[in-house]
């Protein structure tokens, strides 16, 4: 990075409410000799301090020159405030907000299928009432009040959920059950925890918070992390964080809040959030795009966090694929479940997040070779999935015949996958009508199991093609009682048992079958599905699940996760309150009541990409391939 791209990292300088004086903390990413200097001064604070400079302005470190940096550096006094615009101290996590003032919402599904809300004016009342008779219009009035107050409540749990940095709302903590003295990391905001938990805020119009969120998080990236003597590279983003109040130095008597982040260094099993990265920039187009405020996006200190992330991902490594190679537990399924390799959950968010960035790089000089490279990967990537992630009952039935063994350029089978690989289960559950993306692609191995993350978000970001995204849904809808069942969503199908558990998992306690990771049920994914089903016009199948999670979620307290084959138990160790199964579902409410909405979510096929990946397949692989056309790059 060339030193003019230095940057300073602001604390709050578009988020002018914070503090009058405008403090803002800056930061050199020069990989320059600032870089080496800045980084022992960043080792001296692990932490990240609220409040920093004296310079209210905006300013790029252009010289590399730390001296005078430091020397703008100073902290401002941020104690919590007791009570203020009804802010209040609380517990050990900065302070809560407690919205009083309930809002009342009434969904008006206009789509044609989906379920029809009708308005209702008094709402709980008519719940308690068992004596009305069950004819069609009372079940609907009454779906809809329990509809509602389900609503009411999921806001009121959501908002109570906020975790405040120096009096200002800068994330949702993961969950917030009274009952529980166990809260392990769940008292941290996580970042794709808080995704669902920021796209509700924002559909509902407010985007302080989001907006708080997304430079916070930036301010966090690539602060260096350790795991023993190893520190990887810049451009993580952390898994979460978590606001600390602090004696301040010198002064026993006064307190100051501190941003802790952890990028795994501390979580169970030290495993590294590839996926933090990439949802913060699939949030930071959402942003924008709800709230027209592209300033945000177009800052340069944005525009660098970016960057980075991009170049961590596109570095070059051994891979000969074009998806990301990553350890297991790199994403939503974070402990050991045997994803490691090139799993779809990342490939489906790497996907989307190189399309949103590519929307919102800033034409520049310096950047022509890293949109190249985005752009060349892009099209390898899109090829790779729709091609050989594809399963359906035809290309089942190919791989059932593949010839293995094949030295050459023309193979067939190229990974050398072993027909004797398609397990029993698979063969009897293959719908005729449907098909999905393989979680996971290596050589001599392809992991058959459906993630449901991955492949719904590859309809989203239309990673997969039209008819790939129908056929998904459809799958869906033929495998109903598998996926969806008493609680949406299966987060994989099927679960691993037996020897395969013990073996892959290492025996893990918490992933039993049918539990949490392995093959347990997520209520938070209620949204991408909406996202998805909306998308391919297909609204009707989300606000089915939706009325199944209804029926309970509240009920059992909004737990994290469901256990057994058809989810009728909640999950053995989940915990309740679980912000973002609350934002999943009221994601899922808001975008069925305008599905319009979904847009700021959704990124349509590209069609430059579309005439690359057609010219790509006319020179198909699977024909008469030598060793020089193999070395053809595709610019778009
Ligand atoms: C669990 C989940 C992870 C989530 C975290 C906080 O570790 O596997 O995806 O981010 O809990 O809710």
């Amino acid at each position: 990075m060339a030193a003019s791209e230095a940057i300073m990292r602001v604390c709050d300088g578009l988020v002018p409410l914070l503090f009058s004086s405008g403090p803002y903390f800056s930061k050199s990413l020069s990989e320059s000799r600032t870089s080496e200097k800045y980084r022992k001064r960043a080792s001296h604070s692990k932490v990240l301090n609220c409040s920093i400079s004296i310079s209210p302005q905006f300013s790029h470190v252009s010289s590399g020159n730390v001296a005078t940096t430091q020397k703008r550096y100073a902290k401002c006094k941020c104690q919590r405030p007791q009570s203020a615009n009804g802010i209040s101290s609380e517990g050990g996590n900065g302070a809560w907000f407690v919205d009083n003032a309930k809002e009342f919402y009434t969904v008006n599904v206009n789509t044609p299928n989906v379920l029809e809300f009708k308005e209702i004016s008094s709402k709980k009342e008519v719940t308690s009432n068992s004596n009305l008779p069950e004819n069609g219009s009372v079940r609907d009035t009454l779906q809809t009040v329990i509809a509602d107050s389900v609503e009411d409540e999921a806001w009121e749990l959501l908002r109570e959920s906020i975790v405040y940095y120096c009096g200002n709302p800068i994330g949702t903590i993961a969950a917030k059950d009274p009952s529980s003295s166990n809260v392990l990391n769940y008292d941290q905001v996580f970042i794709r925890d808080f995704i669902p938990s920021g796209i509700a805020f924002l559909l509902k119009g407010e985007y302080d918070l989001v907006c708080n969120f997304i430079l916070h998080t930036l301010q966090l990236q690539s602060w260096e992390k350790t795991v023993d003597c190893h520190s990887p590279g810049q451009g993580l983003m952390p898994a979460s964080f978590k606001v600390r109040t602090v004696p301040l130095d010198g002064d026993d008597s006064a307190t100051e809040e501190i941003l802790d982040p952890d990028f795994g260094e501390a979580a169970i099993g030290r495993v590294a959030p590839v996926d933090s990265g990439l949802w913060w920039i699939i949030l930071l187009r959402a942003y924008g795009k709800c709230s027209g405020d592209l300033s945000v996006q177009e800052r340069i200190d944005v525009q660098t966090g970016i960057k980075m992330i991009l170049r961590l991902c596109l570095a070059d490594g051994f891979d000969m694929f074009p998806t990301l190679l990553v350890t297991d537990g790199s994403c939503m399924i974070d402990r050991r479940m045997g994803i490691h390799g090139h799993p779809l959950e990342i490939q489906a968010l790497f996907y989307s997040a190189l399309i949103c960035a590519r929307e919102m790089l800033a034409p520049e000089d310096g950047s022509a070779d890293l949109v190249r490279a985005l752009n060349n990967r892009l099209l390898a990537l899109s090829f790779h999935i729709r091609e050989y992630y594809w399963i359906d009952m035809r290309k089942l039935n190919e791989i059932y015949r593949y010839k293995t063994e094949e030295y050459s350029y023309d193979a067939v089978n190229k990974f050398n996958i072993y027909p004797d690989q398609i397990s029993p289960w698979l063969v009897e559950w293959m719908p005729n009508k449907g098909g999905y993306l393989i979680g996971n692609l290596q050589p001599a191995h392809m992991d058959f199991r459906f993630f449901s993350l991955g492949n719904l978000w590859a309809i989203v970001s239309s990673l997969a093609t039209v008819d790939q995204s129908n056929a998904i849904l459809d799958l869906i809808e033929a495998k109903w009682l598998d996926l969806v069942a008493d609680m949406p969503f299966k987060i994989c199908y099927p679960a691993l048992e037996g020897q395969e558990w013990q073996i892959i998992t290492g025996c893990d306690p918490k992933n039993t079958p049918w539990s949490y990771h392995n093959g347990g049920a997520w209520p938070t994914l209620l949204w991408q599905l909406t996202v998805a089903c909306i998308k391919m016009d297909r609204p009707e199948i989300a606000a089915r699940a939706v009325e199944v999670a209804e029926k309970r979620i509240s009920k059992d307290k909004w737990p994290e996760y469901y256990d057994t084959k058809r989810a009728r138990f909640i999950g053995k160790q989940a915990h309740l309150f679980q912000t973002w199964s609350i934002a999943g579902y009221l994601v899922a409410k808001l975008l069925l009541a305008d599905p319009s909405a979904a847009k700021i979510l959704i990124t349509e096929e590209d069609s430059d990409l579309v005439n690359a990946l057609s010219c790509a397949i006319s020179s198909n692989p699977r024909r008469k391939r030598g060793p020089k056309s193999s070395q053809k790059s595709y610019i778009v």
